[in-house]
């Protein structure tokens, strides 16, 4: 043996090691997929640095599969070439029936098959992304690569690794030596829309569809960059696969599920072509509601034995085809450029288009995202302009046709006056955003209730815009507390407003009170505190009060709050008109509780350690709920371990437990353990005592609405 070689792991170690790795991974899952994180991010990176140190010390621990590789290291200086074992190829496209029933009929012909057979075809949703390759060996992600011209792609590994729907280890009891999958990389609609607004806010050009967006962060030479896209992606072919035989595509969807990789669900196999006919159309009136963009449906033959009878030509298999829905795109003329106020004061310019319609919708307005947009891109009041619209995103321009220019086209800058209220906009050094300073712009009001008042924040049922437009102009609101103190006489006042809706009106209102913190932190609507966000905010500090004196060092210690979320975050709470707008809210009864996480848990203080082989729930399920309750899940017994759960096949860890004097608990006994915890309606207590301001300073924030209360004690 080599004398060189790094220092050999010990037992204990490498235990630790897989714990770490499992645990890691549950908590990514929990928090990414399942948006319920169930420990604090203060101990999240603990664990995280924990694994770091062990890799460091000993790095024959470092595998593929370890959580850390998913973070990505130093940027590389060019993407290596990796030419793909069996070319990836791309489809032939339909655009109507009757080229759908033409492919139907010439594939018969080929087969040999009567014009009457019905064959059994592989629908799938033609995700708008990129295509990539992801080679397993021994079931673990080696390789991953873009298409490129289809022999030859780039090696992309380390940026496909930050995608967290993509397995580093395939759920196989017996690995195979050889996978090659091939599916579409693409970014969720959701997550493009932040993508955007937050490029708007940072003045860099907005990304024209989620598939430039996808293509742009997965071709980072920087991995860290592409980590913060939250890329998705679905599994939709094999290439070589060593060891294991698939009769169709329906059947390798199924396995490739079962091995842990993301699949789209909303793909069917049908038999016969007039139900593809009918699964188009039925896809088509889903195309909008759809979490992320797609582009047609692909039409495939299902069992393998035909697809290689019918072979490919150069670029595409005879067996597949590509049905195309309408263009996304439309040419229209931009008739007016307007300034729109938003909820955070920042003047946004809007294009008014002649009506056009794309792919079935009628588009007469399209965002241009901010000033420095309008003048990058010259587009101009006259201008003939092509707009894309991507699911309900508003539609964007995405060029303009200068060579159509009379000359008679007008140029339009950014206003120095506010459209709505008339105050000097501002426009801040770092920022390309100009913005209404007026807090009590009735256009920042109003967005700020709508936003307030919606489905994602705190859900008042019914107050939507027009509802909105009536109470400022009537008067009855100036705030966010104002909503809170409206009679059913106020409502009585609107126009076509009766008892019983405005009774329903009230009781939403009331109900509204009973929101989470993060739903409550949401809807206040500080600048680049979005859901996510506002989820983590609320499981690190707990109350509102509390968030509303935390440093920045304090804020930058939660996970996913960088320097500029963070400052957006103090000069909100520094504004002594929101604490106010807090004040009021609080005097109302709006006083939000923590939901996801038990504030000091029942098993605080307490040590559990799992042994043996456990039925009921996995070691690291076992340990994350131990967690969720402020427990502590350690790996061996010693004096300080409270419980013992003892699964099937106990060793050593039940002698010393027993010599130890520990308590052991069966599987079902700890389940018990838990179940026995106090309810929902304790834990509420608990929270109210949790959030009673404890310190003279949070007392002082929302003594009073006279704003003198809160003015000192701020260092
Ligand atoms: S199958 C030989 N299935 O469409 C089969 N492709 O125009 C080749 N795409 O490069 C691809 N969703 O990027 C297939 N469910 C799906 C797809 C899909 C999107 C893309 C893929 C491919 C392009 C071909």
């Amino acid at each position: 043996m080599d004398h060189h070689s790094p220092l050999s792991a010990p037992e204990d170690a490498r235990a630790r090691h897989s714990w770490l790795c499992a645990e890691i991974e549950l908590h990514n899952r929990l928090y990414y997929e399942q948006d319920a994180p169930v420990i604090a991010d203060a101990a999240y990176d603990q664990l995280f640095r924990e694994l770091s140190r062990l890799e460091e010390q000993y790095p024959e621990l470092l595998s593929p599969t370890s959580p850390s590789q998913r973070v990505g290291g130093r940027p590389v200086a060019r993407f290596s070439p990796v030419k793909h074992r069996l070319p990836m190829l791309s489809l032939e496209n339909a655009v109507s029936e009757d080229d759908m029933l033409a492919f139907d009929q010439r594939l018969k012909k080929e087969l040999g098959l009567s014009t009457e057979t019905d064959l059994v075809y592989a629908c799938e949703p033609k995700m708008d992304g990129l295509a990539v390759e992801l080679i397993y060996e021994d079931g673990v992600l080696t390789v991953g690569s873009t298409r490129g011209d289809g022999m030859t792609g780039e090696e992309v590994t380390r940026n496909l690794r930050t995608i967290r729907k993509i397995p580093l280890r395939l759920a196989m009891d017996h690995p195979l030596p050889l996978v090659e999958v091939r599916g579409e990389v693409y970014l969720p609609l959701a997550d493009f829309q932040r993508l955007n607004a937050a490029r708007d806010e940072a003045g860099e050009p907005a990304f024209a569809n989620p598939r430039n967006a996808a293509a742009g962060a997965l071709r980072q030479l920087d991995s860290r960059i592409t980590a913060q896209r939250p890329l998705a992606l679905v599994v939709y072919g094999i290439g070589t696969c060593d060891g294991r035989e698939f009769a169709s595509q329906s059947e390798f969807l199924q396995q490739a599920a079962r091995w842990g990789l993301p699949i789209n669900l909303v793909a069917r196999t049908v038999t016969g072509i007039a139900a593809v006919l009918d699964f188009f159309r039925e896809l088509g009136s889903q195309r909008d509601s759809l979490p992320y963009e797609i582009d047609g449906l692909v039409v495939k033959v299902d069992a393998f034995a035909l697809q290689r009878e019918l072979g490919a030509k150069s670029r595409a298999p005879r067996w597949a085809i590509a049905w195309k829905f309408p263009p996304r795109q439309a040419i229209t003329t931009v008739t007016a450029i307007v300034p729109q106020v938003g909820r955070t004061g920042v003047v946004t310019p809007t294009a008014n288009l002649q009506p056009v319609e794309v792919a079935g919708v009628v588009v007469s307005r399209a965002t241009l995202h901010n000033w420095e947009e309008v003048a990058r891109k010259d587009i101009r009041v006259g201008d003939h302009v092509t707009i894309e619209r991507a699911g309900d995103v508003i539609p964007a321009v995405v060029a303009v046709l200068t060579e159509r220019r009379t000359g008679a086209e007008q140029v339009v800058a950014a206003p120095a006056q506010c459209p709505e209220c008339g105050t000097p906009t501002v426009r801040l050094a770092e920022e390309v955003a100009v913005r209404c300073p007026n807090f009590s712009c009735p256009a920042q009001v109003r967005e700020s209730l709508i936003h307030f008042a919606s489905r994602s924040a705190m859900d008042i049922d019914g107050l939507g815009d027009k509802f909105v437009d009536q109470l400022l102009r009537l008067g009855l609101v100036r705030d966010l507390a104002d909503l809170y103190t409206l009679t059913r006489d106020d409502f009585m006042q609107f126009e076509r407003m009766g008892d019983k809706l405005a009774a329903n009106l009230l009781t939403a209102i009331s109900a509204s009170k009973e929101r989470d913190l993060a739903r409550f932190i949401f809807g206040l609507g500080v600048r680049h505190v979005g859901e996510q966000t506002a989820k983590s905010l609320s499981l690190a500090f707990g109350s509102i009060e509390a968030l509303a004196i935390a440093r920045e060092a304090e804020l930058l210690t939660v996970r996913d709050i960088g320097p500029e979320v963070a400052r957006s975050i103090r000069v909100f709470f520094a504004d002594q008109r929101n604490l106010q707008v807090l004040a009021k809210l609080k005097a109302a009864g709006v006083c939000p509780a923590v939901t996801a996480k038990r504030v000091g848990g029942r098993f605080t203080g307490a040590t559990f350690v799992f042994t043996g082989t456990l039925t009921r729930f996995s070691r690291p399920e076992a340990q994350a709920m131990v967690e969720a309750e402020g427990g502590h899940a350690a790996g061996s017994v010693s004096k300080k371990t409270s419980y013992l759960v003892a699964g099937a096949d106990v060793g050593s860890k039940l002698e010393k437990a027993q010599a130890l004097g520990v308590s052991v608990l069966s599987e079902d006994e700890f389940l018990n353990l838990l179940a026995a915890l106090p309810g929902q309606e304790t834990l509420m207590e608990e929270h109210a005592d949790a959030t009673v301001p404890h310190h003279k300073e949070q007392l002082d924030l929302f003594a009073g609405q006279s704003g003198a209360a809160a003015t000192g004690h701020r260092r």
